[in-house]
């Protein structure tokens, strides 16, 4: 039995909502249209918060949303304080929060300071400007005669270096439309504290911080080093390699520098009232490296990929908790806990995909939500979304474009609403969304799960609501329990959680079932969690 307890290293008040929040992360482009051009929009997403306070989430993320040319959804920005029209206006944002803050559900915007767009103003000005200019300092130019000034890979594959018609050399870890900002140049800092000000006062509660291991680079650019010949899978933050990541040398993430800036933003938000708070999507090589970005002065959480990368199994599943625990123990941080989000295949298809992966997914929330922390729930996954297949006409990914591997865009799909034919009720009429839906989700619809008791939405809804209950009372603390190598067990307070990740059935311990994630009658079925109190 191993005891891992964080009430005495949690610190500050109990005020500090997002340490046991369920936040609903919303990608905008494909959450509801409300204009009917089949791409989601923020009024879509205001006509519908009251499906996600029914869920019983405590807040909601949304991906960006900000003026930008779309070569990465928005994960390239145009510009910082305004909307994309493709999305709505400044007007539709601030109803958009206001709406959500009437339903009791706050609200986090993603912020991108890694990178800016190609259409930014900034990077416009510097290509006009040309080499050795201040604007070109804003970004990272080289001169090289020979090819790229290093062996740096994009995160979305090919060379991280595009060279401009003068012949110098840009960076971009991510698409040659998304150059990296020079974050050893003050005016960057300054740009990104007026723009957490600008979306402070307009009352949004936190941000996630895009890439948040990037911004500085060794400033000696040097090459990469890799252990073996094959291909560098570094540091990735997207996609396919965030699965496969290998490398030990990473000259380009996780630079020291980089705490700093997060210093200053945590000071930046402690002067507003309400517990603003700040998340990272950092990814770092080790659990060491990823506490130093919560530590009491910096962000308020990170996320912790390390169950999204585990594959179907109890004695991964319990190294995962304790790894986590270890580390954000020793720093007086909580856990967060995440199984899906927009950039890697959805948790029922990892899992095996049909009747197993959606018992499997369901198992794997189950046992998510009860423990200490906060937990992220992608879009769909309440309607037991699996991945799609999708056509390459309609990928839109820039990793598939670099690649030509499938990428993203399959756990992107616009979500079905209501009816029995795209779209679904994504939006008025009868237009298609940017991709199609499977004919089969009419079966998946919210209306359609809304009826029945037996669905994913309804165990969701029920197992967000136990979760509340049990989480007041329940305490800091678990305590792993022996139950066998195919069943990962812990106690939290009053309850034991059991989930059998084996083929057999398994005895279950004394006591009332107070959630489960499928059928169970006397013993615990292979692929299914129980609460047991
Ligand atoms: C991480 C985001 O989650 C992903 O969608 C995006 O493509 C990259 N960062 C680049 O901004």
């Amino acid at each position: 039995m191993v005891g891992m307890n964080l009430n005495d290293q949690m610190q500050g008040s109990g005020s500090e909502w997002w340490r046991h929040a369920v936040t609903y992360q919303i990608y905008v482009r494909s959450f509801a249209d409300a204009d009917g051009d089949g791409i989601g929009d923020l009024r879509g997403i205001t006509s519908r918060l009251e499906h996600v306070r029914d869920l019983g989430v405590d807040a909601i993320w949304l991906n960006p949303f900000y003026t930008s040319p779309q070569h990465d959804h928005g994960y390239d920005v145009a510009d910082y304080c305004d909307i994309d029209p493709l999305f709505g206006t400044l007007a539709d944002a601030d109803a958009m929060v206001e709406r959500a803050h009437d339903l009791g559900l706050k609200v986090i915007v993603d912020l991108v300071p890694n990178h800016t767009s190609n259409e930014h103003e900034w990077f416009r000005a510097a290509l006009a400007a040309g080499p050795g200019s201040p604007e070109r300092d804003r970004y990272v130019f080289r001169d090289s005669t020979d090819g790229p000034p290093n062996n740096w890979k994009s995160v979305f594959g090919g060379p991280a270096w595009t060279q401009v018609s003068d012949g110098q050399w840009y960076l971009h870890l991510f698409d040659s439309t998304q150059p990296d900002l020079n974050w050893r140049n003050p005016e960057v800092g300054e740009m990104f504290v007026d723009v957490l000000r600008f979306w402070l006062d307009r009352g949004v509660d936190g941000f996630r911080v895009d890439v948040a291991h990037g911004l500085f680079k060794e400033e000696s650019l040097r090459d990469q080093v890799f252990a073996t010949s094959e291909e560098p899978v570094s540091g990735a933050s997207a996609g396919e390699s965030m699965v496969e990541r290998t490398a030990v040398d990473e000259p380009m993430w996780d630079q020291p520098e980089v705490h700093d800036v997060y210093r200053r933003w945590h000071e930046v938000l402690a002067k507003y009232d309400g517990d603003r708070m700040m998340v990272a999507e950092a990814w770092t090589q080790s659990a060491e490296s990823m506490a130093r970005y919560i530590r009491p002065d910096e962000f308020s959480q990170a996320f912790n990929f390390a169950w999204l990368l585990a594959p179907w199994s109890a004695e991964a599943f319990a190294k995962v908790i304790t790894g986590t625990f270890e580390a954000v123990g020793h720093v007086g941080g909580s856990p967060t806990w995440v199984l899906s989000n927009h950039d890697v295949d959805r948790h029922p298809s990892r899992y095996g995909g049909g009747a197993v992966g959606l018992a499997r997914a369901k198992a794997a929330t189950l046992t998510m939500l009860a423990l200490p922390g906060s937990a992220y729930v992608y879009q769909g996954e309440e309607l037991g979304l699996e991945q799609v297949e999708v056509e390459p006409e309609f990928r839109q990914d820039p990793s598939w474009f670099r690649t030509g591997k499938p990428g993203r865009d399959g756990c992107r799909v616009p979500l079905p609403w209501s009816g029995a034919t795209p779209p679904f009720g994504f939006g008025p009429g009868q237009g298609q969304p940017w991709i199609p839906q499977p004919a089969e989700w009419a079966e998946l619809t919210v209306e359609a799960q809304a009826a029945d008791p037996g669905s994913t939405l309804a165990f969701y809804r029920a197992a967000l609501a136990a979760r509340r209950e049990f989480s007041e009372t329940a305490g800091e603390e678990i305590e792993l329990v022996d139950a066998g190598e195919q069943v990962l067990s812990f106690r939290r307070g009053p309850v034991t959680v059991l989930v059998n990740c084996g083929t057999e059935p398994v005895p279950l311990p004394d006591g009332d079932v107070l959630m489960a994630s499928g059928p169970v009658e006397g013993a615990l079925p292979p692929d299914t969690a129980v609460w047991i109190g």
